[in-house]
């Protein structure tokens, strides 16, 4: 059963000294897991919009930006709008389930985000993805491999992302979870990558 416990990384001022190397980590974390990778791969060629959903840094978004120059980029966090971002990309910062949610479609993004969230919160989320054509889902995988992964990795990161990182495989999913609670009725299909990742690639069906 997933366990949900309270990441550090969330609860700290932005500015943070141990926040901001515990985000250093998150991105190298994150090149290791081939997350952003995988993303920017799987995302159709012509789409005209990309949002994301907990962009954090906006990392991300600042690559695809340079990738896709004909699409509109939206991202929603709790985090302030980064300041290296590329001033095309539409930032909005706050808490998403207070936000209405975005009507115009495209290509939705969350990585290292749901696993956050309880069921009913992952159901309301679902309800807001419905009017996307692809969705892009990249979530730690419950499971053993990711475990070890995580150990192992534990003496080269800073103590918050250590407790954050076995906190997060904690709150992961296993296969078939996470379409389930998202009640998603695009085609879905699930992955899970060698690096601790389980991953949907969803587009609505006609
Ligand atoms: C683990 S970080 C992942 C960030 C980014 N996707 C990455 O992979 O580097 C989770 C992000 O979700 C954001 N977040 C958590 N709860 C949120 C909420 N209710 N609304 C908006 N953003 C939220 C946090 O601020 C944080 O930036």
């Amino acid at each position: 059963m997933r366990k949900l416990t309270r990441e550090l990384l969330d609860h700290l001022p932005h500015d943070d000294p141990g926040a901001m190397r515990s985000r250093r980590d998150l991105r190298r974390i994150n090149f290791f897991m081939g997350n952003e990778r995988w993303i920017a791969s799987a995302i159709p060629a012509n789409t005209r919009h990309i949002t994301e959903y907990g962009a954090g840094e906006g990392h991300l978004l600042t690559r695809l930006a340079g990738k896709f120059p004909q699409a509109e980029i939206t991202a929603y966090d709790l985090a302030p709008r980064p300041a290296h971002l590329p001033p095309s990309v539409k930032w909005t910062q706050g808490d998403l389930f207070t936000q209405a949610p975005p009507a115009h479609g495209g290509t939705l993004i969350a990585n290292l985000f749901l696993h956050h969230f309880t069921d009913p919160q992952l159901a309301e989320l679902g309800a807001w993805m419905r009017g996307f054509d692809t969705l892009l889902i990249n979530e730690p995988h419950r499971a053993r491999l990711p475990v070890l992964l995580g150990k192992i990795a534990a003496p080269f990161v800073h103590p918050i992302t250590r407790h954050d990182m076995r906190v997060s495989i904690e709150a992961g999913f296993r296969r078939g979870e996470l379409a389930a609670a998202l009640g998603l009725d695009h085609l879905v299909q699930e992955s899970v990558s060698w690096g601790g990742s389980i991953r949907i690639f969803a587009q609505r069906s006609m």
